[in-house]
């Protein structure tokens, strides 16, 4: 019989399978940030619907269609999270961190909601992991920023990673390229997608954010794409050129892209993204820029950032499908017989002070439970019989390296600790 429930479409369940490796990711990752000098911000699942709309942009596709906006019993416009950064910015500004230090490094993950077609690395309950810079101008902060975007994914085993970069300048630089980009499209106009001919009256620049395989084919026909990097003005083009060499310097693989423009409207200068090819039409891995109006646009003053999001459910779904497994801890199972079932779970809550310990709760006999023990993938056995208890011994067997030795049950919990740092693995 089918369920009478089912999770809600776009979205899944994580079983324990799964959040091994979620979790193996995110401690690899907090790792990573810890190092950058990264402090964790928690931000509420939720916001004023009018946050998000106001910097995302009109024309962007997470308010024209993808927003999961709600009133609540007070009549209040809320929204579920569409990215993090609108939030990071709204508490900066609330819980006046700008007055505390000039500098912030905050980061962020758990999940955002959108609502979009769902496909393979499409969801519209997915996770992201958010970095944001605040409070620097400097193109160092820019290359500090991409640097440690690459980091994370190496921290998980992507070695082979290029960034792409461009530079989306600043409204006036936009704005002067948005006409050229009209100019240079208006021979194929009438050939445009709908939603491309829309994007040319409201903003320009999303035309080439387009999936229409059409509009790429209308591009290529026309050749010479106007490039933004050509429109900037000296500043702007100042900054361009020391990311870059900020990059180089730290030795990080980059790719300029002159098609990269960003789905949200906020950016300044640089954007930059990562993608990879194994997951289709939904290629990014994560992407990220500098916002150097948003904090004003939220009533603050002018406060210059950078950050990025990495998508969580794609990476791991690239992760997995190279066949990363989490690696296993060294866990421990006990089997004890009718005698000594009292002293086992003494023994089993003493040891998960420190181990993860399994131990039979059914009252099962001796051979169910060493059944269970080689099936649960445990490296070590403690059994208790009856006499060795008596005596005051437990056996103590470690699969890793085969071998069985008998001990006193007070000596088990300091065997287990030499041995497992011995393989330089935790339980
Ligand atoms: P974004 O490019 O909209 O940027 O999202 C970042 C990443 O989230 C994407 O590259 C992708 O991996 C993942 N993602 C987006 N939509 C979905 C989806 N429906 N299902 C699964 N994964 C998805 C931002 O959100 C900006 N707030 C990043 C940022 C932070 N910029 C500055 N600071």
């Amino acid at each position: 019989m089918a369920p009478k429930h089912q999770a809600p479409r776009g979205t899944r369940d994580l079983l324990p399978a799964d959040t091994a490796l979620w979790r193996w990711a995110e401690d690899a990752a907090r790792g990573v940030l810890g190092r950058y000098g990264f402090g964790e911000l928690r931000t509420p699942l939720f916001e004023d619907y009018e946050l998000f709309a106001r910097t995302s942009g009109e024309s962007s596709d997470v308010v024209q269609k993808e927003m999961y906006r709600f009133k609540d019993l007070g009549d209040r416009d809320l929204a579920l999270r569409p990215e993090f950064t609108a939030g990071v910015l709204r508490a900066y500004l609330e819980q006046g961190l700008g007055g505390r230090s000039r500098v912030h490094r905050l980061w962020s993950t758990g999940p955002v909601f959108r609502y979009g077609r769902p496909q393979k690395g499409r969801y519209r309950q997915f996770h992201q992991l958010n970095c944001e810079l605040i409070g620097s101008p400097a193109p160092g902060a820019d290359a500090e920023m991409i640097t440690l975007f690459v980091d994370l994914y190496e921290a998980w085993g992507f070695s082979d990673l290029t960034v792409l970069v461009n530079s989306v300048g600043q409204p006036a630089s936009r704005r002067a390229y948005g006409e050229r980009l009209r100019e240079w499209l208006a021979p194929v106009h009438d050939r445009l997608s709908a939603d491309s001919k829309a994007r040319l009256t409201t903003n320009p620049l999303r035309v080439l954010d387009t999936k229409d395989t059409g509009d790429h084919a209308l591009f290529a026909e026309l050749g010479n794409m106007p490039r933004l990097l050509d429109v900037l003005d000296a500043d702007d083009r100042a900054h361009w050129d020391a990311v870059l060499a900020g990059l180089e310097a730290a030795g990080v693989k980059y790719e300029i892209d002159h098609g990269l423009v960003r789905g949200l409207d906020y950016y300044t200068r640089t954007a930059f993204e990562v993608h990879d090819r194994s997951l289709g039409a939904q290629s990014a891995l994560g992407g990220g820029g500098r916002y150097d109006g948003l904090v004003e646009m939220l009533g603050g003053p002018p406060t210059p950032g950078v950050g990025f999001a990495i998508g969580l459910d794609r990476a791991l779904l690239v992760i997995e499908e190279r066949g990363f497994k989490a690696p296993a801890g060294d866990s421990v199972c006990i089997v004890a017989m009718d005698g000594t079932r009292a002293a086992a779970t003494a023994l089993a809550r003493e040891l998960r002070r420190e181990f993860a310990v399994e131990c039979d709760v059914e009252s099962r006999g001796f051979g169910a439970q060493m059944k269970a023990a080689g099936k649960s993938g445990a490296r070590f056995l403690v059994i208790m019989g009856e006499e060795e208890w008596q005596r005051g011994e437990v056996a103590l067997k470690d699969s890793k390296s085969g071998t069985q030795e008998t001990l006193a049950p007070s000596a088990l919990a300091e065997a287990l600790r030499v041995k497992t740092r011995a393989t330089g693995e935790t339980a």
